[in-house]
């Protein structure tokens, strides 16, 4: 039976541990969004200390899609030859490392674009402070281009994984989430069509990527808001996500944030159970969890496969050691 300390392989990707550095973003880029020797020394830190995978924060497929200024971004090819840098020092400690590619839609604000922000509808973000624009249809197809684009840099910069940013309120989890598409097209309405543009970017990324490179997709399996999205919704999604091209689950949720106030830890370990209820694929969990032991149960108990030690990890850097050390 598998436990925290036990190796994975995803699509030949083998990962030493189950033991994940979520995506967690420092706005420490450049203003163009290139890396900085400030972040390769965050991440190379918690490499060295035997953090199975590393998931880089979310970067930017074009520039209208920045949540921050200082965001990193992967939409230019100039950015490729410093993300590759990354990747070398943390393979050289012996992790693997992913990149996690984004848009941010409606979760953002034109103080920091310089423009109104692009989203499925015209709602106010419960993170924006204005009114999006609607993204014309024709736009649609040139935006899932971009996904894809990026994932082809995030290959070519040597990573082991890309990830999906699905969740957490920004535009892909608009577009799934009733609360913040209000299309009249094929891209809005019911649950199949909402959930549309969110699968032609995986397939899309797939393409591009070619069958043998892992890609993960970030699933905001519940918005925690009233008339949002919830667990039922994850499980109509998850095996669409695994038919469009997508080899794990990273369940995570909250259209407003990923951080629910109060609530307890692995507070998002029934949705990875739900997920996992209706997939074969591996399903990676995340949200407050900080000890060793209860991230050892969660992988015993097969309520998920892999799991994301995020605040901790921030706090201390030598999390994953001290923890494969308690266990052992
Ligand atoms: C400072 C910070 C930045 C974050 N940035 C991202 C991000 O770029 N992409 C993402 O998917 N989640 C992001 N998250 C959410 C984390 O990946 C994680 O899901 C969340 O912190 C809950 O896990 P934890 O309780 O282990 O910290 C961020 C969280 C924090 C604290």
């Amino acid at each position: 039976m598998p436990n925290l300390l036990s190796s994975l392989e995803v699509k030949g990707l083998v990962l030493k541990n189950r033991i994940v550095m979520p995506p967690m973003a420092n706005n420490m880029a450049t203003e163009e969004g290139e890396i900085t020797p400030r972040l390769v020394e965050h991440y190379l830190a918690r490499a060295k200390a035997e953090v199975g995978l590393l998931i880089v924060e979310h970067a930017y497929v074009v520039p209208m899609g920045r949540a921050n200024k200082n965001q990193l971004g992967v939409h230019d090819d100039r950015v490729i030859q410093g993300l590759r840098e990354l990747v070398d020092a943390v393979h050289a400690a012996g992790a693997r490392i992913g990149s996690q590619i984004t848009h941010a839609g409606g979760a953002t604000t034109s103080e920091v674009l310089g423009v109104i922000p692009e989203a499925p509808s015209p709602v106010q973000h419960p993170r924006g402070t204005e009114a999006p624009r609607e993204l014309g249809i024709k736009e649609l197809a040139a935006l899932a281009g971009a996904f894809a684009a990026a994932a082809r840099r995030v290959r070519a910069a040597g990573f082991d994984m890309v990830e999906i940013h699905g969740a957490h309120g920004y535009l892909l989890n608009q577009f799934y989430s009733p609360l913040t598409n209000k299309r009249k097209d094929d891209y809005g309405g019911d649950r199949e069509k909402r959930l549309r543009f969110p699968l032609e970017v995986a397939e899309a990324v797939r393409r591009e990527v070619g069958p043998d490179f892992p890609v993960f997709y970030r699933l905001g399996a519940d918005d925690l808001m009233p008339g949002g999205l919830t667990a039922e919704d994850a499980r109509f999604a998850a095996p669409r996500l695994v038919e469009a091209g997508v080899d794990l689950l990273d369940v995570s949720g909250g259209l407003g944030g990923s951080r629910p106030e109060g609530a307890k830890p692995g507070y998002f370990v029934p949705l990875a159970v739900a997920a996992k209820s209706v997939v074969q694929a591996p399903v990676l969990v995340t949200g407050g969890i900080r000890e060793p032991e209860f991230a050892d149960q969660i992988i015993r108990d097969g309520k998920a496969d892999l799991v994301g030690i995020g605040r901790a990890l921030l706090a201390d850097p030598e999390w994953a050691r001290k923890a494969i050390a308690a266990l052992r």
